[in-house]
């Protein structure tokens, strides 16, 4: 062999790995980018003419035990529409049930009235809670919702958003439990960003397509519990017509001119004068027919959706308080969701952990502001277990 051919072959390999490497790398680059519509394509299948509620948690249900984990991907998500097909469905459904003669109820005797007429004459399908999850890892908290849901099926409907990468690795039966299959086509949520709005928005916007009796549609996240039994919450809802969400005005002062200016001094007009900006909670409870009006917002949402410019930006505190709050003003009746600020570092709540687990916690936060919660946050993974030792104090099993 000549010292050249030597060389060309060196050269040549050299520049078959270097190959190699850059289409590797281009596959990766891919597929970590498209990463969730990928998924979709790819794991939807049968999924798309399952969509109605009833129909995916039966089929989630029967093939759980499966050995085939590709089979088990199929069901992890409700649909594989994207976010502009999904909200124009959302709204199809609410003009249908508008010309039917009945759009965003106010009552829930109305409400049955209209899914009478919906269903053709089939009498009592009543309404539903509508339960919106809002995570960027699992639901460490599941035995304990599980135990609060039991025996209430019919009553209620979950959805998931979580972080796509997480759902791409760990989105197992086995890491979601009885939330497995309930999950929306989700996207990459962060901390003081206007996408963790969009993501309440999209999972708004699931539920009042997914299932016409959904008419209550509360906003939680995997550090919330509930505080009290399933069906002393229905009651609790059941009785006020209007909504829990915080959507006040706000302690005028440079506070909420800070926020307000988050995203550049003049960002917000003309379309948002600060003296429409609200100020509220992020957990809400909400009716029917304001989460008809989130969804059909075109006024608001473009000027909050863009990105903010300085670090007083908590687009989750304000833009559906702000929709709400200027549209139909009764509806701010404050937040359904316990929150203790003592302690707090680094703008982040006081989390309870399974040392502060005690009976007394758990009635004190039941009694708290008159007994007007029905949830609270921060719980650390480790409080389950004395959690659910606590679960008949917690769900007043006296009361069901
Ligand atoms: C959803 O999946 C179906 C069947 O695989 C496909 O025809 C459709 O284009 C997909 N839709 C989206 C929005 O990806
Ligand atoms: C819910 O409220 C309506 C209207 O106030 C009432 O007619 C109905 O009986 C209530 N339903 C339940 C289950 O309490
Ligand atoms: C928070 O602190 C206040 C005052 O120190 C106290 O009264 C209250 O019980 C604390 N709340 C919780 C949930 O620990």
């Amino acid at each position: 062999m000549t010292p050249i051919s030597t060389v060309c072959k060196t050269v040549t390999w050299r520049a078959v790995q270097l190959l190699s490497c850059i289409a590797l790398f281009a596959v990766f680059l891919l597929v970590d980018w498209r990463g969730p519509s990928l998924q979709f394509q790819s794991w939807i299948g049968e999924t798309e003419s399952a969509t109605t509620d009833a129909g995916v948690h039966s089929r989630a249900q029967h093939s759980f035990g499966s050995e085939n984990v590709q089979l088990e991907r199929d069901y992890l998500f409700l649909h594989n529409w994207s976010d502009d097909e999904l909200l124009q469905r959302a709204e199809e459904m609410e003009l249908q049930l508008q010309l039917q003669g009945e759009g965003a109820p106010s009552s829930i005797s109305d409400h049955d009235s209209a899914t009478d007429k919906l269903n053709g004459g089939a009498r009592g399908m009543p309404s539903k809670i509508a339960f919106l999850f809002l995570t960027t890892t699992g639901l460490a908290l599941e035995p304990l919702w599980r135990r609060f849901f039991q025996g209430h099926e019919g009553l209620y409907n979950l959805y998931v958003h979580s972080d796509p990468s997480w759902l791409r690795y760990h989105g197992s039966h086995r890491n979601l439990g009885m939330f497995w299959g309930r999950t929306v086509p989700s996207a990459v949520t962060h901390r003081s960003d206007p996408d963790v709005v969009a993501a309440e928005r999209r999972l708004i916007a699931n539920a009042l397509q997914d299932d016409r009796s959904n008419e209550w549609f509360v906003l939680v996240s995997d550090t919330c519990i509930p505080l009290l039994s399933f069906g002393s919450m229905y009651l609790r809802l059941n009785a006020t017509s209007s909504s829990f969400i915080d959507c006040g005005k706000g302690a005028p002062g440079p506070m909420m001119m800070s926020r307000y200016r988050a995203r550049g001094d003049q960002a917000m007009l003309p379309e948002v004068p600060f003296s429409e900006f609200r100020l509220g909670l992020q957990f809400f409870a909400i009716r029917r027919r304001h989460a008809v009006m989130v969804i059909r917002d075109r006024k608001y949402w473009p000027k909050f959706n863009q990105p903010c410019v300085r670090p007083a930006c908590y687009p989750d505190e304000h833009y559906i308080q702000t929709v709400i709050g200027n549209l139909d003003e009764p509806a701010c009746q404050g937040t359904p969701t316990f929150v203790s600020w003592n302690g707090s570092k680094g703008g982040h709540p006081q989390s309870f952990g399974r040392e502060d687990i005690t009976p007394n916690l758990i009635q004190a936060l039941q009694a708290s502001q008159n007994g007007r919660f029905l949830f609270a946050r921060k719980f650390k993974r480790d409080a389950l277990e004395p959690l659910l030792a606590l679960d008949d104090l917690l769900f007043d099993r006296s009361n069901p």
